[in-house]
Order: structure tokens, then sequence, then C-alpha cells
């Protein structure tokens, strides 16, 4: 959506900050030997008791409140209760949510300890590639911007970018258009940016080569190499200058 009123501001900016707690929140309890329905359980309570609905079941009917993907799974993972987070894990936590007709998106992948440095090293040049997509993005920008950002930092890493998911427009719906924003350079994209556009950065790096399928629930998307997967996501808004970050809470370390 574009902003049109200081009305569509703070609708973004609160429903933001209640995703980016309750990624926070989730986060915070995470620990091997609780299942993923235990982790989905707490953010269900409180997107609950901050009034808002998660946006996968309202819009898609998802079978969970949030998505967990573990190692491999890339995203859209389900959470089950036979399902137990073990020590070492790579654990991404996507929390999406509507409060008041707004939306927004945040995620984060969180290491489970003993953290191997493979892991760390991934999951550093991810948050990089958001950060530094993040520095270039505003009005008037080519929104190639992002995937050329993305493409750089992971270039340097030595990762992949997963190709098939990309950031997408939001506000008031989950996913509207731009439905793919490409998190690499794509010399056929000419649009631009544009002030008051919300829309999502989500890179999504990859130590083999990137490529995704759905499970057979399907949902889940795994790395087709079985490697691992890392992705940091939130929800902006265009302005002259630096985006505003409507996801952004201190302590998801993000
Ligand atoms: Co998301
Ligand atoms: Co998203």
């Amino acid at each position: 959506m574009m902003i049109k009123s200081p009305a569509d501001l703070n609708g973004l900016i609160k429903i933001g900050q209640i995703v980016g707690e309750t990624l926070l929140h989730m986060a915070e309890q995470l620990q091997p030997g609780m299942t993923t329905a235990d982790l989905d359980q707490i953010g269900a309570v409180y997107l609950a008791k901050r009034g808002a609905k998660s946006a996968p079941i309202h819009d898609y009917r998802f079978p969970a409140h949030t998505c967990i993907s573990i190692n491999d799974e890339a995203a859209h993972g389900i959470a089950t209760a036979q399902r137990v987070i073990q020590a070492g894990d790579l654990v991404n936590i996507d929390v999406s949510a509507v409060y008041d007709g707004y939306y927004a998106d945040t995620g984060a992948s969180y290491p489970v300890p003993p953290v191997r440095p493979e892991v760390e090293r991934l999951c550093q040049y991810t948050r990089r590639a958001l950060v530094e997509a993040l520095a270039v993005v505003r009005d008037g920008a080519p929104l190639n911007v992002v995937g050329r950002a993305v493409d750089d930092v992971a270039k340097a890493g030595g990762y992949s970018i997963i190709r098939d998911l990309g950031g997408h427009g939001i506000g008031r719906k989950l996913h509207e258009p731009p439905h793919s924003i490409p998190h690499f350079f794509r010399p056929s994209l000419k649009d631009k940016l544009v002030m008051g556009q919300v829309l999502t950065v989500e890179p999504f790096l990859c130590v083999g080569k990137g490529r995704v399928k759905t499970d057979a629930d399907g949902w889940t998307l795994r790395t087709v190499d079985k490697t691992l997967a890392a992705q940091y996501e939130h929800t902006i808004i265009i302005t002259e200058g630096q985006p505003i970050l409507t996801t952004k809470v201190s302590g998801t370390g993000h």
C-alpha cells in the first residue's frame, strides 16, 4: 500500500510493533526441548493479548499462528507438537499479523546453542544483507537497489540467495503488489521506489545452491540440497531518507 494519511502511518507502526514484540517474546523463550507448537503458542497468546490476528491464518488459513522453519527448512514451516527443537538447530521465526486492518511482517533466524561458527557466519552475513539493503532504499531509487545490495553481500560471503523468496508489498493485506521484490539484481526490473510505499525486505541466504521446493505438507519450503538457510525481515515505509522500520524492536537481533 501507499501511505495516504497519518492514520495509515499510525496503524502500520502499531501492528509493526506488535509483531516485533511477538517475535522478541518468542525468541526470548526459545530453548531446546520445547516443541515448535509450544513456541507457536507463545506467539499466539501474545498476539491475542495485543488484539492482533495471525496474518497467515487470516489471509491463507495457514495451520499455525507463526511460521517456524528449522535448519534446511527455509520458510513457511508448520509448528507441530511432534517437532522438538534440538541443541544446535537454526530456528527461523516469522511473525505477521493484522490489527485494525493494517498488516506487518517480520522474521529472524536464531541459532540454538551450541552455535557452530559456520552457522554464526551465515546469520551475520544475512543480517548484513538486510542492513545493506535498508541503507539504499529511498524515494526514487530503483527497486533493484534491494537485489544489488543483497547480491553484493551474498557474493562477499560465498552464499547463494534463495531466488524464489522475495520481498513484497504489504499494508492492507499480507501480500500486495509488487508480489516479488527480488533479493538479487534483475536487469529487467525497471520499477522505482516511491515515497510512502510499504514493503518488506527479507533476504534469505543459503550455504548451498539456494533452490527450494515445497514439502508434502503443502507449505514448508525446504532447500533441495538440505543445506542451511537464514532470513531476516522488516516491514518498511519508503521516505526521502532512511526508511521507517515499522517492525524494529530492540532485542530481536536485527
Ligand atoms: Co515474513
Ligand atoms: Co514477508
